[in-house]
């Protein structure tokens, strides 16, 4: 097992990583949350299906309260929400409560609102079942989505802890083994030329990755984001260069209809096109060639499918988030590790699309 410490403005929480942690939930909930009242589990009912009566015993002192969410992406709408917000009513949780959000970054995207919301904000736990969630769980970002736009209802609302336990992990889908592991890879891309390097040397497949690098790899991605929010908790400033990739990434995803490609599959298409933009931009010097051969030797798609149109993309990419008064900002890098923000006009992106 491994001990990570996050330490933001608001709150410094533990993240333990390793084969069994869950084991260790119900004896922190006893010993660090003092004076609790009631815990409800909110998980991802697919991954009730698979884990929940082997983990019932583990969390029986607890005498939890359960409510089974949709799975992935389904867990985040209003009517979940309110769902949620009349089951925690009804099963009397009050302000010294504890939300346990068990499943990928959907579930801990909801469970994170509805603890940051119900009765102005009460404490809750991060138990991420994907290898995307090393990102989603760290960090206090929690939304749901409005059908005009992904995470537009959101709040930043710290967890207590998050217990990544790697054993969920067996159970998850190709797909979404490559959705975070292109996350594990930007946060290497962006912070830690070496970390890159050793990535770009062990990974060569997904479905084979040895137990001891898995680990390794995940703990060092959670630092890098540590690194990141605690340095800026509410992205003001340098939190932003964990968008790097994602400025296109979110632009395919929504054009693909959510679920078509998975997020991480879509940053990394975004990653290719930012690392082109770094060559031209900031003279970054990196092979992209070969970073795509890669990327396609690990089952990813590495460029934008021709059903979607470079006119579209440009206006989701307007729309994004990030964006400033319509004009697009993309994160690039000057050297791997060392990313800056840099303006892009409408004209520079579609040639630079016309010409991927
Ligand atoms: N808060 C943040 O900082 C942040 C960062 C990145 C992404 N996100 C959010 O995270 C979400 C994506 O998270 P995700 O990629 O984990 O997807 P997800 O939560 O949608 O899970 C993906 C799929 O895997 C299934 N699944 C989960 N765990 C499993 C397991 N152990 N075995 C088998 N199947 C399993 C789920 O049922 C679902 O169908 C998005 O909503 C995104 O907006 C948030
Ligand atoms: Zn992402």
């Amino acid at each position: 097992m491994e001990l990570l410490r996050i330490t933001t403005s608001s709150k410094e929480y533990p993240v333990f990583i390793g084969n069994g942690v869950i084991h260790q939930l119900t004896e922190f909930v006893k010993t660090e949350l003092s004076s609790f009242t009631k815990v409800c589990l909110i998980v991802d009912s697919a991954v009730a299906d698979l884990y929940l009566k082997d983990l019932q015993p583990a969390l029986a002192e607890l005498e939890i309260a359960i409510y089974k969410a949709p799975s992935g992406e389904q867990a985040k709408t209003f009517d979940v929400y309110y769902e949620i917000m009349s089951f925690l009513l009804d099963q009397k949780l009050d302000r010294k409560s504890i939300i346990v959000a068990l499943g990928g970054g959907a579930i801990g995207d909801l469970a994170g609102f509805v603890a940051a919301t119900y009765m102005r904000g009460i404490r809750f736990i991060q138990v991420p079942t994907t290898i995307l969630a090393h990102d989603s769980a760290v960090g206090g970002k929690v939304a749901i989505n409005h059908p005009k736009g992904k995470n537009m209802i959101g709040a930043f609302h710290q967890p207590e802890a998050v217990f990544y336990d790697l054993e969920f992990l067996h159970t998850l889908p190709a797909k979404e083994k490559r959705s975070g592991f292109a996350e594990v890879i930007k946060h290497g891309l962006i912070h830690d030329v070496v970390f890159y390097a050793h990535l770009r040397d062990r990974l060569q497949s997904l479905e084979e990755v040895p137990p001891s690098d898995l680990q390794a790899f995940l703990k060092r991605g959670i630092e890098i984001k540590g690194d990141f929010v605690s340095e800026d908790e509410t992205e003001q400033n340098v939190r932003a260069y964990l968008n790097f990739g994602h400025t296109l990434g979110h632009a395919i995803e929504a054009e693909m209809g959510y679920g078509g490609w998975t997020h991480g599959e879509s940053v990394a298409v975004g990653m290719i096109f930012a690392l082109q933009l770094s060559r031209k931009k900031l003279k970054l010097k990196f092979n992209v060639e070969d970073f795509k051969s890669w990327l396609s030797i690990l089952g990813y798609e590495t460029t934008i499918p021709e059903s979607v149109s470079h006119e579209k993309l440009l206006q989701r990419m307007k729309q994004d988030k990030k964006s400033v008064g319509q004009q697009i900002h993309f994160v690039l890098l000057k050297e791997i590790g060392k990313p800056e923000l840099c303006e892009l006009s409408d004209e520079e992106l579609l040639e630079e699309l016309a010409h991927f």
